[in-house]
């Protein structure tokens, strides 16, 4: 990677039109939030099929939520770093910029918050650890007070119908939101170009958000610190660290 490379894929990325930056767990890791397949990340740890499927949270929805919580905590404890401010100041200043995010951290949210932003704007595929969904009517409220999980029947209960709450998170095995992916979509095919953070780009279908802009002749800028199944399209593959790699692009 050049600053040559770094100074064109800038040019191309303020010369667009519209622009989705589509972002994974790689853009929080300089936040102390863990990723899920690199070093130290939460999948090396924990066994998905324990934690993160439905059928998990009917087994034992204690230990579900005990792991959520302690996620929280530890998400709550951590702030935006400069990559995530640098795509909230380049989203709140000019028009054509789409935040598509598999992150549930919530991150994205508070830099755009803090840049004057709108953060209802961020396309959040997975959904969000900071809030609940029930699992009778349905219905989703903010949830981010802490849990209770020493037995099921201290766990957060639904206010409407009393029914037990969960996570409102995208599980293993789950649909995403229609309304949230198909937005995602739209966004991907009218883009110019596609910058593409911190992603295994491994799970769909939130991965084919940069494989749709590219077919449909984005460009794809990659920024990430080894190389993904998109480094191979990608037209700028920018290899290293995104707090570091981000602000260059954009600021
Ligand atoms: N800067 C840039 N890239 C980084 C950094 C960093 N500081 N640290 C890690 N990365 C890269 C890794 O090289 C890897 O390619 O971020 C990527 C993280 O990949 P994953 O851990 O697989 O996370 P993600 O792609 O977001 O996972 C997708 O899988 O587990 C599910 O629902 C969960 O949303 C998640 C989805």
């Amino acid at each position: 990677m050049s600053d040559d490379d770094i100074a064109r894929a800038r040019e191309r990325l303020r010369s667009a039109a519209r622009v989705v930056v589509f972002t994974g767990a790689g853009v929080s890791a300089e936040s102390g939030v863990p990723t899920f397949r690199g070093a130290g990340g939460l999948w090396r740890e924990f066994r998905a099929e324990d934690l993160a499927t439905p059928e998990a949270f009917a087994r034992d929805p204690r230990l579900v939520w005990e792991w959520y919580g302690w996620r929280r905590e530890l998400v709550a404890r951590c702030a935006p770093n400069a990559a995530h401010d640098a795509i909230a100041r380049f989203a709140a200043s000019r028009p054509g910029v789409t935040l598509v995010t598999q992150n549930v951290d919530g991150l994205h949210q508070r830099a755009a918050r803090a840049a004057g932003g709108n953060d209802a704007a961020v396309l959040a595929l997975h959904g969000t650890l900071f809030g609940a969904r029930c699992t009778r009517c349905g219905q989703r409220a903010p949830h981010d007070t802490p849990v209770d999980a020493t037995s099921p029947d201290t766990l957060p209960r639904c206010e409407a119908c009393g029914a037990l709450l969960r996570p409102d998170v995208v599980w293993f095995g789950e649909t995403l939101d229609p309304r949230v992916l198909d937005a995602a979509f739209d966004a991907a095919r009218s883009a110019d170009v596609c910058l593409v953070v911190g992603t295994s780009a491994l799970v769909q279908p939130a991965a084919s958000v940069a494989t749709l802009a590219a077919r449909a002749g984005a460009t794809l800028v990659e920024v990430n610190a080894e190389e993904t199944p998109l480094s191979g399209v990608a037209a700028f593959a920018l290899r290293g660290r995104a707090g570091e790699i981000v602000p260059r692009l954009l600021d």
